[in-house]
């Protein structure tokens, strides 16, 4: 990535002049990379609620517009007209493909969709009712066990085909998961299927009959895919750069990822939020959980809601709404948790907390509803969004490695544990 940092001002901190960066889009900051040498202080930031941790040219989020932008284009528009290799083309690469370049990728991807076959064995070792993001995190990591030859991050060719594996190998992964936790034969992937279709192949299809993927639904699920690719340097994504930045190799990276994104703050939220539409059950009792959401002494939080960059609609929850309708229309299955899911959104909306905390439904609200329509059972939520995340944790990945202010990450602290002191032996305390 070529810096394209170019300063605008500079603010003034006790005394000293630091330089202020324009982006293209958002807030403007103030590089204090020398305000310790300069004024001996750190700054206290738990959150990284007003710290950019990089430059980065990938993603960028609008949250009172609520909009959101891969290499400049709006989701809504990539979740209309692109599919999931075209989308990732654009987060890698920066540009929208040619027909040729589209093509090339797809045929990369399709042909690193196998996976070694003594990696097969490595999933024995897990108890069977083993949640698939348990056995993701370490599948995944133990990608540098069979991929040796490209885990050298300064070689660019090597670095070009872990992204290639990684993006390929993640539905194969999942799928196997999947089928590991149901007690049914792994399933190789199908060349002659899109990446969406293929994935939906190696879940659903059995040795014992035909299994046709239905293109409604496999497409669909390309555009949740594609909805969950990227979305700037949140949790998980702050993560792989963490790990990468000591200079790890991008598989373990990806693990790193994958344990971050499991949290219920974070990728978790699909599954706890389904879990909380269930609890809820009838419309008649949503006020009871809007109480308990708004009550200061109930931990209880309305999952599907909030964002700490949103402070508007969540614009993959519009898209996300509108797959789910057309997931259920297609399946003709008759929801009831969308009648209490569509409630509360309501009522949420009108609510004066929920107002003035600008808590709106995030992309997580209606998702497990679709997920579930679309045949997943709730400890597949997760995975899934991994699997689509891969890309843009890997584009990532691949940016810090090509910054040329990249530093390994290493946050300071303000220690406040007790002073220095001296040994007590155990007789004397
Ligand atoms: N229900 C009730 N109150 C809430 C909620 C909620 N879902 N979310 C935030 N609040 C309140 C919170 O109690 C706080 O109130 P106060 O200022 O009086 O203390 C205020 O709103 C600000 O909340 P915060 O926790 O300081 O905000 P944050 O930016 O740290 O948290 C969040 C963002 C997503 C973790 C949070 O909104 C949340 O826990 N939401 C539910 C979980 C969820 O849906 N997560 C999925 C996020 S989208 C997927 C992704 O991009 O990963």
């Amino acid at each position: 990535m070529e810096s394209k940092l170019e300063q605008s001002g500079t603010a003034t901190i006790e005394g000293n002049d630091f330089p202020v960066y324009k982006g293209t889009h958002g807030n403007d900051v103030v590089d204090i990379r020398a305000l310790t040498k300069a004024t001996g202080k750190f700054t206290f930031d738990p959150g990284f609620t007003s710290t950019a941790s990089c430059e980065s040219q990938i993603t960028f989020i609008d949250g009172n517009e609520g909009t959101l932008l891969y290499r400049g284009y709006p989701i809504e528009q990539l979740a209309e007209n692109t599919d999931f290799i075209e989308s990732a083309f654009l987060l890698l690469d920066g540009e929208l493909p040619t027909k040729e370049q589209c093509a090339k990728f797809r045929h990369d991807i399709t042909y690193h969709t196998m996976v070694h076959e003594h990696f097969i064995k490595f999933f024995d070792g897990f108890r069977r009712d083993a949640h698939p993001m348990a056995i993701m995190c370490g599948a995944v990591g133990a990608l540098s066990a069979f991929y040796h030859d490209s885990t050298d991050i300064n070689d660019p060719e090597a670095r070009k085909i872990a992204v290639h594996r990684m993006i390929a190998k993640m539905p194969t992964i999942a799928a196997m998961a999947y089928k590991y936790t149901v007690g049914q034969p792994f399933v190789y992937p199908r060349n002659d299927l899109s990446y969406t279709e293929n994935f939906m192949h190696m879940c659903f299809s059995v040795p014992a009959e035909d299994y046709k993927v239905d293109k409604v639904l496999a497409d669909a699920l390309d555009k949740i895919f594609i909805l969950h690719m990227d979305h700037e340097q949140n949790a998980s994504t702050s993560t792989v750069r963490l790990a990468g930045s000591s200079g790890a190799n991008p598989f373990a990276c990806i693990a790193a990822g994958i344990a971050c994104l499991w949290g219920p703050a974070h990728g978790g939220a699909n599954e706890a939020a389904l879990n909380m539409l269930e609890e809820i059950g009838s419309v008649d009792r949503i006020p009871e959980y809007v109480a308990k959401a708004k009550d200061k002494d109930d931990p209880f939080r309305l999952m599907g809601f909030g964002h700490r960059v949103y402070k508007n609609y969540d614009p993959r929850a519009k898209v996300m709404q509108k797959a789910c309708h057309e997931v259920l229309e297609a399946t003709g299955i008759q929801d009831p948790l969308l009648d209490v899911a569509r409630e509360l959104e309501k009522i949420a909306l009108e609510d004066d907390y929920f107002v003035q905390k600008k808590l709106y439904p995030n992309i997580d609200f209606y998702s497990g509803i679709t997920l579930r329509a679309l045949g997943f059972p709730r400890s597949m939520f997760t995975p899934l969004f991994a699997l689509a995340r891969t890309v843009g944790w890997i584009a990532q990945w691949r940016e810090m490695l090509e910054d040329p202010n990249q530093k390994i990450g290493r946050p300071r602290q303000i220690y406040t544990g007790a002073a220095k002191r001296d040994f007590i032996a155990m007789d004397k305390r």
